[in-house]
């Protein structure tokens, strides 16, 4: 059992770190190409070698050096020196790396080939599926806003308010979520704009001013949202990780997974239905599945912005796939990785991870938003004023409001002096609920 659960789990964390990278870097050459009959050509490329190769295939790299004839003159004492021209020149034009006495590194690639590939993956893969991704989960939270409606407090409003959230756990969280709004917006810009964001201001530009039409207002206007956005984007994921840091210290306790978040989550959350609220304490199984992308996706984020912010100078990939391969191994599961990434593919692999898993956060957040404002009755005020309605408390977090009761820490309705209030006993079960030990 132990070992089906390591398994999957080696799986799953080396699919998490390929979705979307799709073909564009070669780093990962784990099949051999099938042996191809050179003896017709001495060992030196063939025909279906090109055909291959246009074909998109992978070739052996050897080509030229494994032939019988003329063997020894591509030998390092041979009249053609190590390889011969055209054996080096292929090698170069498949991004083989070699020995460079200059001090940057990236030089030793002369010919960086995979970046054709990474760049059509950039321009057409990773917008098409953001797109699947944002506006799928428009789609999902409409359709659930159709079907469900808004999530009402079921009792109604108390006129009790009780302290949900501190000023500090306000502030660390505004910070998160405007920094956070503010990246993803700005990021989204820098890889959309080309494509949609120029046609749109011309669009936009030909409707205000149709008699004076400038051809470059829409590349004009983009050249300078974009600085902009590229200045705010480098500059406000500062804020974002120091905000990341905040909310883990603050809610890291809290947000420990216990057996009530388990049986929360087997219910749905009760989202479903309009009339059944699982025991919850103060963050339940949703909420704790959200803070929880929120730091371990937050931080792959902000791993691979700091590799882009500073080229060249991490070797985060290469390193994480020797890991991935010694974990694939001792369970039997070789994934042999390359750990030989050049610095241009490690540039690569940072910038495709850095967007996916970005655009996978912005997507959880989307639906985040969507309950914390309009979806759910009294859930905002947590995070405005940073106090509850005592009944939308009791629905959505009834072993919470169990314990601050235990402790003495809610107020008691003023009764018939406001006719709006209702007394504390009006919502109390008729067995209070038991708050399991930490
Ligand atoms: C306009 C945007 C946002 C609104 C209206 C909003 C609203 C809220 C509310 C009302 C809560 C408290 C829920 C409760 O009392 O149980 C909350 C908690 C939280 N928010 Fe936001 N939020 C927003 C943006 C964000 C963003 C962008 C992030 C992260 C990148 C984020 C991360 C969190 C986390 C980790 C929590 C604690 C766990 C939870 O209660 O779900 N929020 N938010």
């Amino acid at each position: 059992m132990r070992t089906l659960v390591t398994k999957l789990l080696a799986t799953m964390i080396a699919a998490l770190l390929f979705i979307g990278s799709g073909n564009a870097v070669h780093a990962q050459d784990s099949t051999t190409p099938a042996a191809v009959d050179r003896t017709a050509t001495g060992g030196a490329q063939t025909l279906e070698d090109i055909m291959r190769r246009q074909r998109g295939e992978s070739v052996p790299l050897d080509i030229g050096t494994g032939g019988t004839e003329g063997g020894d003159s591509t030998g390092l004492l041979g009249t053609q020196g190590g390889l011969s021209d055209s054996e080096l020149w292929r090698r170069a034009r498949q991004g083989q790396s070699f020995a460079t006495s200059l001090p940057d590194s990236k030089t030793a690639v002369l010919i960086q080939d995979e970046g054709m590939t990474w760049l059509e993956t950039r321009r057409t893969t990773l917008p098409k599926y953001s797109t699947y991704a944002i506006g799928g989960m428009f789609a999902l939270l409409f359709l659930f806003l159709i079907l469900r409606g808004r999530i009402r407090i079921n009792a109604g409003w108390s006129d009790i308010k009780i302290e949900r959230f501190t000023f500090i756990e306000r502030f660390g969280h505004w910070l998160l979520a405007t920094s956070f709004i503010i990246l993803a917006i700005t990021g989204l810009t820098l890889l959309f704009g080309r494509e949609y964001l120029v046609p749109g201001l011309d669009w936009v530009h030909a409707k205000i001013n149709p008699d004076a039409i400038d051809p470059n207002f829409g590349k004009n206007a983009f050249a300078w949202f974009s600085v902009a956005g590229k200045w705010l984007h480098n500059n406000i994921a500062w804020a974002f990780m120091v905000s990341l840091v905040l909310i883990f210290v603050m809610w890291f306790f809290r947000n420990i997974p216990t057996w009530t978040d388990v049986k929360w989550l087997a219910q749905g959350g009760g989202m479903f239905s309009k009339n059944s609220h699982p025991h919850a304490r103060k963050f339940n199984g949703g909420q704790k599945i959200l803070f929880w992308a929120v730091i371990i996706l937050g931080a792959s984020i902000s791993a691979s912005g700091i590799s882009l912010l500073q080229p060249y100078e991490y070797q985060m990939f290469s390193v994480t796939f020797a890991k991935l391969n010694v974990a694939g191994e001792a369970i039997g599961y070789p994934l042999g990785l390359s750990t030989t990434l050049t610095p241009t593919q490690e540039m690569e692999y940072s910038q495709l991870w850095h967007v996916v898993i970005s655009i996978v956060l912005i997507a959880i957040i989307i639906a985040h938003i969507y309950i914390g404002s309009v979806g759910m009755q009294g859930a905002f005020s947590a995070m405005g004023s940073g106090k509850v309605d005592l009944n939308w408390a009791r629905e959505h977090h009834d072993l919470w409001v169990a314990k601050l009761d235990k402790q003495g820490k809610i107020p008691r309705a003023s009764g018939a002096s406001n006719p709006q209030t209702r007394p504390m006993p009006m919502r109390a079960p008729k067995k209070p609920p038991t708050v399991p030990a930490e």
